[in-house]
């Protein structure tokens, strides 16, 4: 490059980040390295927490949608005690299950905040035999050990007497520019208290399908969590003002577009508690998908529903801890760790080291005996089971001198060195991963 390029490229890089200074524009490296703990963390646990869990029904959906009627759906407030909340338990479960990160509901659509709002009186200490904050205790406990804090909050408030809308078929009203502002002026308000109070490391939105950014003011909204936490990660429900995507409910089939993502899904088919859902998925269904998610570079947000009196139910603590016994065994396999290879090389999910030089395989199935990688150009130093350490056997085949394809690795894998749920293989590389045809 002659020195006048040289000049002028120097000259325009400057220009880049003075504007990004000025105008508060992130490049990609500053973006990168917010959002490196969340890339990192892979496992996270949802809670909703709220009224809901008291009948047992959908939070907030089954005022709306009109299966109950609202003064129903209210009267749980005299039922959330939340007398057996013990914050400490929950952090100490959170962990165990090898969770990062936690992101508890502080107000669902249904509008009843956790924590005590100045703005409004539809919140747990005014309205609720519980009477305190909930959140600040939560955040707390999360802290002590070192767990990221996640608050949900919902945009649209379905009770405010400002907000349009009401139930499915009842609307308060169509167009109606102040009280819409009046709604928007107490939604900020309340954006910016807990933003401030509770300085969350990841604020997960939801609801904005029913405005426009504009008219959540969403990049506002940003400034606002920006004002308080220059680090705080916003998920995608911002109507395009977020910073990872969140599909909800269901496995992508493909690595997403996206470089940044997390799969949100409930322990059963609920959201909330409901005492009538049985509908569990196994330890093992859960890391399938777990697995799944980190073969595609994603994070897992696995949810559970505390009880009104705030205690986790049984179960849901049983499948925590069977996660985390598994999470423990397999963390290098998990955390730090990046999308493994593409479809073709191998039957089964995989990862990857940071440093892209330990390929980590994870099996879903019974090996019967051995298992087969295909498409490696590197030459294989070690392999091993991880969490155990035992070597294990390999052998390249279809690798004749005068072939520069690579060759098949087959991995003996005896029954013995099996784990209960799904295990995995490291396989140490001379260098960074080198992909063949
Ligand atoms: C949906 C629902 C909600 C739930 C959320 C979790 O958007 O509205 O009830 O809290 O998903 O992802």
């Amino acid at each position: 490059m002659n020195i006048r390029k040289r000049f002028i490229l120097t000259i325009f890089s400057i220009c880049v980040t003075m504007l990004s200074f000025s105008q508060n524009i992130e490049t990609p490296e500053q973006k990168s390295e917010r959002m490196q703990w969340f890339k990192d963390a892979r496992l996270g646990i949802f809670i909703h927490w709220g009224i809901y869990a008291v009948n047992g029904i959908d939070e907030s959906w089954s005022f709306f949608n009109e299966y109950t009627p609202y003064d129903e759906y209210m009267k749980q407030l005299q039922g959330f005690t939340a007398k057996n909340y013990k914050p400490d338990n929950w952090a100490d479960l959170i962990k165990e299950s090898g969770a990062r990160y936690a992101v508890l509901t502080t107000k669902h659509h249904d509008g009843v905040a956790l924590w005590d709002t100045k703005y409004g009186d539809l919140n747990v200490v005014e309205k609720t035999p519980a009477g305190r904050d909930l959140v600040g205790p939560f955040c707390k406990a999360l802290r002590k050990n070192k767990i990221k804090v996640g608050l949900y909050y919902s945009l649209l408030d379905w009770s405010h007497p400002d907000y349009p809308n009401f139930t499915r078929t009842n609307k308060r009203y169509k167009e109606d520019s102040l009280r819409w502002a009046s709604f928007t002026k107490f939604n900020l308000g309340q954006i910016e208290e807990f933003s401030n109070k509770y300085n969350p490391d990841l604020v997960w939105f939801d609801g904005d399908w029913e405005q426009s950014a504009e008219k959540w003011k969403a990049s506002e909204i940003r400034e606002i969590l920006f004002d308080a936490n220059d680090e705080v990660i916003i998920n995608s429900r911002l109507q395009g003002y977020g910073d990872y995507a969140t599909p909800e409910q269901g496995l992508p089939l493909t690595k997403p577009k996206e470089k940044y993502w997390e799969l949100c899904m409930t322990i059963n088919d609920s959201w909330g508690y409901q005492n009538n859902d049985n509908d569990y998925k196994s330890t093992d269904q859960i890391i399938k998908i777990f697995a799944e998610c980190l073969l595609m570079g994603g994070n897992l947000l696995l949810d559970i529903g505390p009880k009104p009196d705030g205690s986790i139910p049984e179960k849901q603590v049983k499948v925590l801890k069977e996660l985390g016994r598994w999470t423990g065994k397999h963390q290098k396999a998990i955390y730090g760790t990046h999308a493994g290879l593409p479809p073709g090389y191998f039957y089964g999910p995989s990862t990857l080291s940071n440093d892209s030089t330990i390929l980590y395989l994870f099996l879903p199935y019974k090996p019967h005996g051995q298992v087969m990688l295909k498409g490696i150009k590197n030459k294989i130093n070690r392999v091993w089971v991880v969490g155990n350490g035992t070597k294990l056997e390999h052998k390249v085949y279809l690798k004749p001198y005068w072939s520069n394809k690579p060759g098949l690795i087959f991995i003996d894998v005896p029954d013995l060195v099996l784990d209960k749920n799904m295990t995995v293989i490291a396989v140490l590389l001379d260098k960074k991963l080198e992909l063949g045809e």
